[in-house]
């Protein structure tokens, strides 16, 4: 390991492309809901410290879920205890009394003795204000269990039409399912768990359907965050595949992915209500594993960038495709673009470019490619380079941060990451978003992820593209400033 272990703060550090606090400390991405036009974005927050304490739900919000304005704070802790995560629905048939099209945010009340229960909050002017309902909590944990928390709600239309609201509780290492007809009284309809798959601790659970892209069928997902000893960096977003009937969820065993195979991509969340049907969810780039100790002066914590969900149908089984939302490419300005370009050995595509925030967008064409491996190297500097690696023999992608600028004397921080991209002939596409702090990697129709935050020098902007062994065939590239 280098000697550069260091925990000098980076103060010019902020994400450009990436949300922040305005100022502060940021965790989960809550209460996520779009209306009148905007994508609200309320988040875990302590704004008085860099570090986790008495937690807020921070808001913000934003037309095009890539420049986000920041309001005042939604919910500040009160009698029941820090207001900890949750989420956000239209309540457009007013079945809780609060006023037609009120937002109604259902989040976990927490003490400090550990107790946990649900409440709920509401806007009737477009999420500027929020009132606490007076009749809260409205959901107790039966017999004191603990970690009982982070309500994901959502509207469920049956075949018959029949409407109801769905909330996913995380209850230990367990989904617990409830349903509601006015979001105040909640009966149990269901608890979900499964063996072998289940970590310490279960968090922020979600529950949508979406479309299978190259099927004619729909299916659930379930995905919560995990927190695990078994995982080398701890804290990952798992999820299932199945069926939702209204009260239950079930899947086969088989159907049990990581939605993000880096360390920094946790208790993700989707919009409510986004408009054309659109799926959108967004994760706290960050791990409870070193998260209080990262090296950020001001600020401490990003969210992802926000990513459209789907579904294919992959052969071996029917995965989760993450892509950056379109939005983004809007804010591209070109650098680099080329289209079949042979890459020999000695070539680098990447000399010249310098960046902290670039979009790199390539297509690789495996047939006619005859390299061990391409490599991508970003944020290089002087013993510093951060390299994603395709291994073409292999079939795998890998990125790993032993130079990536300021390490984390954590054991879950270093190490590095290795995924099979499946493909071996035709075409494969990777995508790679760097910002000041952290990577993204997209590659193989978005089902593969991978999601890290890295600590190099600001002037550490050096990016490299190379063949080693042999050529790499490019259908396209293009390198783009954010
Ligand atoms: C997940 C989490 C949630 C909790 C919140 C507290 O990161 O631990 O379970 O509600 O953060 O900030």
């Amino acid at each position: 390991m280098p000697d550069n272990l260091s925990h000098d703060p980076i103060e010019q550090g902020r994400p450009v492309f990436h949300f922040t606090a305005p100022s502060n400390w940021l965790n989960d991405p809550n209460g996520l809901v779009y209306v009148d036009g905007a994508y609200h974005m309320f988040y875990q927050h302590h704004p008085h410290d860099n570090t986790f304490g008495p937690q807020h739900w921070g808001h913000a919000s934003s037309p095009d879920l890539v420049s986000w304005r920041h309001h005042e704070i939604a919910l500040a802790p009160d009698d029941l205890g820090m207001i900890f995560s949750g989420s956000a629905v239209i309540d457009s048939g007013n079945t809780a009394g609060f006023g037609a099209g009120a937002i109604v945010a259902v989040f976990t009340h927490h003490l400090a003795d550990g107790v946990e229960r649900q409440s709920l909050a509401f806007s009737t002017d477009s999420g500027t204000t929020f009132h606490k309902y007076v009749g809260n909590p409205v959901l107790e944990s039966p017999d004191g269990v603990p970690d009982f928390r982070d309500p994901k709600v959502f509207r469920w239309t049956g075949d018959d039409g029949d409407e109801t609201w769905v909330m996913v509780l995380a209850v230990g290492v367990e989904v617990w399912i409830y349903i509601s007809d006015d979001l105040i009284e909640w009966e149990l309809a269901s608890q979900f768990s499964t063996d072998g798959h289940s970590g310490r601790v279960w968090e922020c659970p979600d529950l949508f359907e979406l479309r299978v892209a190259n099927g004619d069928t729909k299916k659930w997902v379930l995905a919560i965050g995990v927190d695990s000893a078994d995982l080398p960096h701890l804290y990952g977003t798992r999820y299932f595949v199945g069926e939702f009937d209204g009260k239950t969820f079930t899947h086969s065993h088989t159907d049990v992915h990581w939605a993000d195979h880096g360390a920094d991509f946790y208790a993700a969340q989707s919009w409510s209500s986004a408009p054309d049907d659109r799926k959108v969810w967004i994760g706290w780039m960050n791990n409870w594993g070193y998260a209080r100790e990262t090296p950020t002066e001001g600020w401490r914590g990003a969210m992802s960038v926000p990513r459209e969900l789907g579904l294919l149908d992959t052969g071996d089984g029917i995965r989760l495709t993450q892509a950056p939302v379109r939005e983004l490419e809007r804010k591209r300005r070109a650098i680099v673009r080329r289209d079949n370009v042979t890459l020999e050995v000695g070539d680098d595509l990447g000399e010249g470019v310098r960046g902290v925030a670039l979009d790199i967008d390539a297509t690789v064409n495996l047939d006619r490619s005859t390299a061990s491996e391409l490599r991508i190297s970003v944020r290089i500097g002087e013993d510093e380079s951060t390299d994603i690696v395709l291994d073409l023999a292999e079939s795998t992608l890998s990125v790993d941060r032993f130079r990536s600028g300021r390490h984390l004397i954590h054991r879950s921080y270093a190490g590095s990451r290795l995924v099979s991209v499946g493909e071996k002939q035709g075409m494969l596409d990777i995508r790679v978003l760097v910002d000041a702090t952290s990577l993204e990697v997209f590659a193989g129709h978005g089902l593969v992820a991978i999601t890290e935050q890295i600590f190099p020098s600001a002037s550490s902007d050096g990016v490299a593209i190379e063949a080693v062994d042999g050529v790499v065939v490019l259908t396209s590239l293009e390198i783009s400033g954010l």
